[in-house]
């Protein structure tokens, strides 16, 4: 009934426990989440090793799914370990050498009032092989474009939970920036300073500094945009949280997106519609190419997912006992 088109070699999920044919589907229409979007999600990802696939940060991942819970008033049906030991299960389940996985709570069906009362919090898990989030030439650099509509501020919503509604704007933007022929959008907080993407971080290079902004800037803080900070300082590079002005990305020697979806994905050139979406200016970051430390960033991001920097691999987990 479902094919996995666009699940590639999906064959299994996980559902309250049990595992379930991936075309099999059981949700009533009535589902809560799927009204409201009163839900919460975790992206991870799983690399093929010398020693199997091994889950990046699983534990970071797995308490950020908790805290967003937390946001949402749910009482997890499960705990922390319950959860690793899917997510593991399901990645072993089908076969994965390499994974996307998706864990997902949500209010089920109950009630259709925007409370929740009747509505218990269910768990699901996916896993699939997902290559480059925004394709496979986004190696060799994409174009964003900063679109006119603000990123959801932080004294609206928590931002460091990972709530699905949230990703309605996300939708929302990333579709527009396609639709006008760019790769990605890139969105402003309402102070007008770079926010993030509709999912992930960015990162600026200036005179080899690499700056990113934080949490008070109207951004989820990413687990890649925090290893990443971890991984330039062990490379020897200077790195600056702060917030980001629109002029310091237009005028940087480098930038790249980030998050668990994108990896390392470097910016080469960016179209500002913020103020004046009908002459648009578009700006080259650096030469229009990616940069030599964006580069030297992201293979030392693929060193450490895979388990080839030592000192990194205590992120890892490994799917296999
Ligand atoms: C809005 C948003 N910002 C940033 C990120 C990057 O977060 P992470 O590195 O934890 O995947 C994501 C992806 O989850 C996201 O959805």
């Amino acid at each position: 009934m479902f094919p996995n088109t666009h699940f590639k070699n999906a064959k299994k999920y996980w559902y309250m426990g049990k595992l379930y044919e991936w075309s099999e589907a059981i949700l009533h229409p009535m589902t809560h989440a799927f009204h409201y979007g009163t839900c919460t999600f975790e992206g991870i990802r799983a690399y093929s090793t010398a020693r199997g696939p091994a889950i990046f940060r699983l534990k970071e991942h797995i308490d950020r799914f908790f805290h967003s819970a937390e946001i949402l008033r749910m009482e997890v049906p499960f705990t922390r370990e319950e959860v690793i030991e899917a997510c593991r299960l399901v990645v072993r389940e089908n076969q994965l050498e390499s994974a996307y996985i998706r864990p997902l709570l949500f209010y089920s069906y109950g009630n259709l009032g925007l409370v929740p009362k009747f509505s218990p919090v269910e768990l699901v898990i996916g896993a699939w092989e997902w290559g480059a989030y925004l394709g496979d030439r986004a190696r060799e650099g994409v174009k964003a474009c900063i679109v006119p509509k603000r990123r959801i501020h932080n004294s609206q919503l928590d931002l460091s939970a990972k709530l699905g509604g949230v990703y309605v704007q996300s939708m929302i933007n990333g579709t527009i920036a396609r639709e006008l022929g760019y790769d990605e959008a890139i969105f402003l907080n309402l102070e007008g300073r770079v926010a993030e993407g509709p999912g992930e971080n960015i990162f600026v290079i200036k005179d080899g500094i690499l700056h990113t902004n934080d949490r008070s800037e109207s951004i989820l803080e990413g687990i890649t945009r925090t290893s990443l900070l971890e991984i330039a300082a062990h490379l020897g590079y200077k790195t600056k949280v702060a917030p980001i002005e629109k002029e310091q990305l237009l005028g940087a020697d480098e930038a790249f997106f980030c998050g668990t979806a994108v990896e390392v994905t470097p910016i080469v050139r960016v179209a500002d519609l913020s103020d004046n979406p009908i002459n648009v200016v578009e700006f080259n970051i650096g030469d229009g190419r990616p940069g030599p430390i964006t580069t030297r960033i992201a293979e030392e991001y693929t060193k450490v997912v895979t388990g080839q920097n030592p000192v990194f691999e205590r992120w890892l987990t490994y799917v296999r006992d």
